[in-house]
């Protein structure tokens, strides 16, 4: 099928389902996120941001409410294929900002009290719909405060507010990785900011 074809298909198949569809719902046409536009991640974006913050400030989180008064340091969502394949934009709060918009390669050490905030969308193909992901968090704390993980605090909070609940490892194991990086892995080279 070509593309073309194939959209009108997905197209006539999202306004079938429409109407059973909740209305807060932000119907989608294409369910892939690898093949989603920047227009589409524009139009998701203006559909779902307020959405966003609001869901995850319901627990009355500090971060939840603040971080989109941070530095971003995307262009826009990215689909990097870790965290689920989800739309992905980061902010990071004033003493991360300057160190973090280097996306230095080698030898970074993070300031302690840094703070990055990652926002998710998620691409729900059932509902044929962009749902709010979780907000993933990162937090560095004072030296030696957490050898495990670097002094990296790993924080997530659901889209209804309320904290998630994971092991340290379950994070850092896939951020070790980028160790030369302060296991910052950055945003994908296309949408990061200055770039
Ligand atoms: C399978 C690998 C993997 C796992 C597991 C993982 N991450 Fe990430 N994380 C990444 C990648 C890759 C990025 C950069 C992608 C992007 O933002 O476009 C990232 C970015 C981040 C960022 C933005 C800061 C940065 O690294 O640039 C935060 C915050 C974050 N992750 C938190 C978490 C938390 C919290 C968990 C555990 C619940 C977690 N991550 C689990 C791979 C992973």
């Amino acid at each position: 099928m070509n593309h073309l074809v194939r959209f009108a298909a997905v197209a006539s198949v999202a306004l079938l389902v429409s109407t059973a569809a909740q209305a807060q719902d932000c119907q989608v046409s294409i369910t892939e996120p690898f093949d989603l536009t920047e227009t589409d991640i524009a139009s998701i974006y203006d559909c779902i941001g307020d959405k966003m913050v609001e869901g995850y400030s319901k627990g009355g989180d500090m971060v939840a409410k603040n971080y989109r008064n941070w530095t971003v340091t995307g262009t826009r969502h990215g689909v990097a294929g870790a965290h689920g394949n989800r739309l992905l934009l980061t902010y990071a709060n004033d003493i991360a900002a300057e160190q973090y918009l280097k996306f230095a390669e080698e030898g970074v050490v993070m300031p302690a009290g840094s703070r990055l905030a990652k926002e998710s969308i998620k691409i729900n193909k059932k509902k044929i719909a962009a749902v709010v992901g979780p907000l993933f968090l990162m937090t560095k704390l004072e030296a030696g405060a957490a050898p495990e993980t670097a002094d990296w605090l790993y924080g997530g909070i659901q889209p209804n507010g309320k904290p998630m609940k994971f092991k340290q490892g379950f994070c850092h194991d896939c951020h070790m990785s980028w160790e030369e990086q302060d296991f910052l892995a950055y945003p994908l080279e296309e949408v990061r900011v200055g770039n």
